[in-house]
C-alpha cells in the first residue's frame, strides 16, 4: 500500500543524504559554527541505508536520489548505489553533487546504474566561486560536468542558488554557458534554512525577477518549455529562452511554493526522516532500527511519520527559518 499523507498526496521520492560532510562550504548551505565532527558511529551504514531503502520501494517509492553533503565523500557510495540500483520498483536513481570529484566517479556512478546528476554551480568566475564555496576549484567542477555528460548522465542538471548582490548578474552569463554544454540550468531562489538562512533577507531574489533578468538580457519572455524538459521528481518549472537554444528551469520555494503536489520526505546520514523541508520535523529511524526493530514495526513508523507531514512549509511567514539545529549541510537541500 502506498504512502499517502492526510493531504492526499502520495510519496513515491525519496532523497537519501548519505554523509553530511562535504568539501565544500557554501554559506548558503553550511553553518558558520559547525555543530562537532561527525561521529561515525551516529552515520546509518550503508547496509541499514539498504534496508531503510527497501522498506521505502516496498511502500511504494519509485525514486532515489542520493545527497548529502557531499554524497561523493562517502566511502563505498558506488556499492550502495549498485544495490540501491538493482531494487526491483525502483524507476530512478539519481545523484545530486557539488562534482568537486565528479570527473573521478562519473563512469562508475553509471555504471552502478545511476541514471544523471544534478549538480551545483553557482558562479562560472573562479573568484566569485572560490568565494561562495568558500575555496571551491571552478575548474574541477567543470571538468566534472563534461564527465558527466560524457559518461551519459543525462540529462545534466545544473542548480544555481541566485543571490542578489552575489551572482545574480552572471544569470545570462550561465544561460550561455548551459545552451553552449547542453545541460539543463535551474535556478533556485535562496531558501531561509538553518544558520545560514540569516543572510536570506538582503539576497533574496524572487524566480519572477530571475526571469525578468533573462527576458533582459533576451529581450524574449521565457516560454513554457517542450513536455519532457527536465523530467524529474522535483518541483521545478522549465522554460526555454529563445534564440539561445537554453533550457531553464526554475525552483520557486518561497514565491509560488509546490507543497500541494510534494511527493517526497528525506532521509539524513543519521537516520532520521525529515518530513518537509520547512517544517524540519525530524522522526529517528535509526534508533528504533539498531534496537532490532523488525521490517513490520520500521514500516509501521514510516507510515506514521508520513501521516504527520505538514500542509506545507511557511518560508514566506517565517525569516529566517528557526531551525538552527538542521542545516541544508545535512538534509542534503
Ligand atoms: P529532479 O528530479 O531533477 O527534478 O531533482 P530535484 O530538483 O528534486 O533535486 P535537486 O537535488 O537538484 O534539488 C534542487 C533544489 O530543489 C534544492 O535546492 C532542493 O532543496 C529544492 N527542493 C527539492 N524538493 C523540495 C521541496 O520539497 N521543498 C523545497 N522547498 N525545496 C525543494
Ligand atoms: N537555498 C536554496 N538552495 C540551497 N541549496 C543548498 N542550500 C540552499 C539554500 N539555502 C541547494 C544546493 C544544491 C541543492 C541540493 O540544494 O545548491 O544544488
Ligand atoms: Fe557542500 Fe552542496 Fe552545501 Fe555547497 S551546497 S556546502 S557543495 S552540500
Amino acid at each position: 500500500m502506498a504512502l499517502i499523507d492526510t493531504f492526499g498526496r502520495t510519496i513515491r521520492y525519496l532523497r537519501i543524504s548519505v554523509t553530511d560532510r562535504c568539501n565544500m562550504r557554501c554559506d548558503y548551505c553550511r553553518p558558520s559554527v559547525e555543530p562537532m565532527l561527525p561521529d561515525h558511529a551516529a552515520l546509518l551504514t550503508l547496509e541499514e541505508i539498504a534496508r531503510l531503502a527497501r522498506l521505502f520501494v516496498g511502500l511504494g517509492v519509485e525514486r532515489f536520489r542520493l545527497t548529502g553533503g557531499e554524497p561523493l565523500l562517502r566511502r563505498n557510495l558506488l556499492s550502495l548505489a549498485r544495490e540501491l540500483g538493482a531494487m526491483p520498483g525502483l524507476t530512478e536513481l539519481s545523484l545530486t553533487t557539488n562534482a568537486l570529484l565528479l570527473a573521478r566517479f562519473a563512469h562508475d556512478l553509471r555504471a552502478a546504474g545511476v541514471r544523471r546528476v544534478n549538480i551545483s554551480l553557482d558562479s562560472l568566475t573562479p573568484e566569485i566561486f572560490a568565494r561562495i564555496t568558500r575555496g571551491g576549484d571552478l575548474a574541477q567542477v567543470l571538468a566534472g560536468i563534461d564527465a558527466a555528460l560524457e559518461a551519459g548522465l543525462a540529462p545534466v542538471k545544473v542548480n544555481m542558488v541566485v543571490m542578489r548582490g552575489v551572482n545574480a548578474h552572471e544569470i545570462p552569463a550561465m544561460i550561455r554557458f548551459a545552451a553552449r554544454r547542453g545541460v539543463v540550468l535551474r535556478f533556485i531562489e535562496t531558501m531561509p534554512i538553518g544558520d545560514a538562512g540569516s543572510l536570506f533577507p538582503e539576497r533574496f531574489i524572487s524566480a519572477g525577477e530571475i526571469l525578468g533578468i533573462a527576458r533582459e538580457a533576451f529581450g524574449q519572455d521565457p516560454l513554457p518549455a517542450e513536455p519532457g524538459v527536465g523530467v524529474g521528481a522535483g518541483p521545478a518549472r522549465y522554460f526555454r529562452i529563445e534564440g539561445t537554444g537554453a533550457e531553464v528551469g526554475v525552483i520557486a520555494a518561497r514565491s509560488r511554493h509546490f507543497c500541494d503536489t510534494c511527493n517526497r520526505m528525506r532521509l539524513t546520514s543519521r537516520g532520521g526522516l525529515v518530513l518537509c523541508l520547512g517544517a524540519m520535523d525530524v522522526v529517528d529511524l535509526k534508533t528504533p532500527l539498531r534496537a532490532g526493530a523488525s521490517d513490520e514495526a520500521l514500516m509501521a513508523m514510516i507510515r506514521a511519520a508520513v501521516a504527520m507531514k505538514p500542509a506545507r512549509h511557511h518560508f514566506d511567514e517565517t525569516v529566517p527559518l528557526p531551525s538552527p539545529t538542521l542545516n541544508m549541510v545535512s538534509v542534503g537541500g
